[in-house]
């Protein structure tokens, strides 16, 4: 099967079980997966029915597409995400993205958990995310490209929406939030980086670290949506702070949640 053929097979099943028009796709990362539990007039399918669907393996991601309405839009939301680390190709990855698409989404908003590698920033802000840096050395567009999906070689220049990003920061103002902007750098995981590749990513132009979202941001500009990216800072990078690990992501996520729920919620009622 090709890869239309697989996402129209998708998209079906997925209109079958009532989705209908879709504004936002969603896509929510580790701990923050809590925004889709706001959805109203919910439609619910685990990742495990849907077929050409992978299963999510990681602690803290339910494994289900959530839709229904949020701030006024109809949105299809990922409580929990495929990762590249988990062993899926990019193609993988990605494949729920090209079914927001198939499905009507022009627009995705993408969050995950990051490592602080700006030294201005404190575990807990949240930022947003203004360009990225591929270091995962794969790309999901490898590999014959289907020119129905989007063009062989696309323009990343504005990979972020910029238009998005400045509804998010007045609403941050707004809110009282304090939202710091940046580069986010996408590595492959599943190790935490060393303190000598955050010094790199510093000087290469990163203000966050983290193991998603650089592959399915790849993937939306190929298909031309319109991007909101919001990262989570839960830790201060590799060299940064004593050490790392994933209960601290956990914590840090649980503590800012509330926060980073009103900034997703009200920034998507404005655009
Ligand atoms: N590095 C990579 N990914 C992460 C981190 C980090 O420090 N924190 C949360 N996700």
């Amino acid at each position: 099967m090709t890869l239309s053929e697989k996402l129209k097979e998708t998209a079906k099943y997925i209109q079958g079980k009532g989705v209908t028009s879709i504004d936002f796709g969603l896509i929510l990362g580790s701990g923050l997966g809590e925004l889709a539990d706001e959805i109203t007039d919910r439609i619910v399918i685990p990742y495990e029915e849907i077929p050409n669907f992978p299963v999510s393996t990681v602690v803290g991601h339910a494994g289900q597409l959530v839709y229904g309405t949020l701030s006024g839009k109809k949105v299809l939301a990922m409580q929990g995400r495929f990762h590249y680390y988990e062993g899926h190709s990019m193609q993988t990855v990605t494949f729920p993205v090209r079914v927001m698409k198939a499905l009507g989404a022009d627009s995705l908003v993408v969050t995950n958990a990051a490592g602080g590698v700006n030294t201005s920033f404190a575990p807990g802000d949240l930022m947003l995310i203004t360009d990225q840096i591929n270091y995962t050395g794969d790309n999901p567009l490898m590999g014959l490209n289907e020119d129905d999906l989007g063009p062989r070689f696309p323009d990343m220049s504005e990979a972020y929406d910029k238009a998005y990003g400045e509804v998010a920061k007045k609403v941050a103002t707004e809110l009282k939030i304090r939202l710091q902007q940046g580069v986010y750098m996408g590595y492959s995981g599943p190790t935490y980086e060393t303190p000598a590749e955050i010094r790199m990513s510093r000087v290469l132009g990163a203000d966050a670290v983290g193991m998603s979202t650089v592959p399915e941001v790849i993937v939306a500009n190929h298909m031309s949506m319109r991007v909101l990216g919001i990262t989570c800072v839960t830790n201060l990078a590799a060299g940064m702070q004593a050490n790392l690990n994933h209960e601290e992501v956990v914590e840090t996520t649980e503590r800012v949640k509330a926060d980073f729920k009103e900034l997703v919620k009200i920034t998507l009622e404005r655009i």
